[in-house]
């Protein structure tokens, strides 16, 4: 969905400028706020861009640099890392060849850290995207880069 057409859905109060920011982010195939998209904001909600470009650098849920197709979070919290969040960690950098924070060349994966995902019951977990993988092991992550890879 286009941002105007995500903005019209909004009453123009500065109090609904997280939820907007949110919404035009998922709606970003990169996952992220263009310039562009703090600026039609900012001018919908008669707000000052820089004060709209604050917000959006201070919350870590926001990104203003593109991210890939498919943005993988992985859990770090105690019950996740108790439980080998680590030696997931480690399998995704090997397998995907880049770090945290990083894109891969062909932008169709970017790896990130999160804290707790709400699913500790299946800890250690990732999600993928709005899908979260749990009791996630070393073995079953190759698997799972390649399904993924597949279905783009
Ligand atoms: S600690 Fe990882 S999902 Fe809760």
């Amino acid at each position: 969905m286009k941002p105007e057409k995500i903005l019209k859905r909004y009453g123009r109060s500065g109090d609904n400028l997280l939820a907007i920011l949110h919404d035009i982010q998922d709606a970003s195939p990169e996952h992220y706020l263009s310039d562009a998209d703090l600026r039609s904001a900012a001018d919908y909600l008669r707000l000052p861009y820089s004060f709209v470009h604050g917000v959006a650098s201070f919350y870590t849920m926001y990104s203003l640099k593109p991210r890939g197709r498919n943005l993988i979070r992985v859990c770090q919290s105690p019950p996740c890392h108790l439980l080998g969040s680590s030696t997931i960690s480690r399998e995704l950098i090997k397998v995907l060849g880049v770090g945290f924070g990083e894109t891969t060349a062909d932008r169709l994966f970017t790896l990130e850290m999160t804290s707790c995902l709400g699913v500790c019951g299946v800890a250690p977990a990732m999600m993928v995207n709005d899908r979260v993988y749990g009791n996630l092991t070393a073995e079953r992550i190759a698997g799972i880069i390649d399904d993924l890879r597949r279905a783009q």
